[in-house]
């Protein structure tokens, strides 16, 4: 009797170490941001794909995620000797999935902000960008002053929906967010918003494929910048901050303007 039981622990022991093993084994092989000998590391990246012609998907081509920031994003992995696996997430879940460890890196037309670069680090900024107010050519938008009693949007989480509501009470609108891009335009069409504030290649972007919108640049105090986005401390940074540099020195982002801008 005592010799079965004994016989018995000894399995239950051997099989307990036995899974342990298993479970290593699983977890070194299964992580794609290991570095493995004779392959390139993998960088999860996050991205909203709701901004044409930033990050988008053309589906009328293909599922693929497309645009100046993912043409950016490869050049950088590429001088880097990373490959890169990007995630399509909305605009809101960026910043939170970056702190929860499920994003390398972000890239999604982010702008640097005071309250941002508390919880995540920010590369050398890469381009400046400016703001359009985008409404219905029918509703005769023309200024700030013309929104008195309107409905105005903007993305979640967004610089453009801050901007709205710190100028909402000045020319007494209200504000409304919305998750995506897309979802504004459409709002507006369907009457439950008035104008939306949208960064001006974004809104360019619209212009040029509906004929029923019109725009009108929002003049702030400060520039606004894209920068990609890391978890704080990242060691990436300074390996992007190097090469972005070097590219914005070689001319190369001029280049992805030419290639992915309706306009100059
Ligand atoms: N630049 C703005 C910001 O950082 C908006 C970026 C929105 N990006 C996007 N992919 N939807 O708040």
């Amino acid at each position: 009797m005592k010799r079965n039981v004994f016989l018995f622990m000894l399995v239950l022991v051997i099989g307990i170490l036995a899974a342990c093993g298993a479970a290593e084994n699983e977890t070194s092989t299964g992580s794609d941001s290991e570095p493995t000998s004779g392959e390139s590391k993998v960088l999860r990246v996050g991205t909203s794909a709701d901004y044409a012609p930033f990050e988008f998907v053309d589906t009328a081509v293909s599922d693929d995620i497309i645009g100046f920031d993912i043409d950016l994003a490869n050049m950088i992995a590429e001088r880097l000797g990373y490959e890169l696996q990007f995630t399509n997430s909305d605009f809101n879940s960026l910043i939170p999935g970056l702190q929860a460890n499920k994003y390398d890196f972000v890239i999604s037309g982010m702008t640097p902000t005071e309250e941002r670069d508390k919880v995540v680090d920010f590369s050398e900024p890469y381009y400046e960008t400016e703001q359009y107010l985008v409404s219905l050519k029918e509703s005769n938008i023309n200024s700030m002053e013309d929104l008195k009693g309107k409905v105005v949007g903007g993305q979640v989480s967004s610089i453009q929906l801050e901007l709205a509501e710190g100028f909402a009470d000045e020319y007494g609108f209200t504000v409304e967010s919305r998750d995506l891009i897309p979802q504004l335009i459409q709002e507006m069409k369907n009457g439950r918003l008035d104008g939306a504030v949208i960064e001006n290649i974004v809104s360019e972007n619209y212009l040029a494929q509906n004929d029923d919108l019109a725009a009108f640049p929002v003049e702030v105090e400060e520039p606004d910048y894209k920068a990609v986005v890391f978890q704080e401390g990242s060691e990436l940074k300074a390996e992007f901050d190097k090469v972005i540099k070097e590219l914005i020195d070689e001319g190369k982002i001029e280049e992805l303007k030419k290639k992915w801008f309706v306009v100059e």
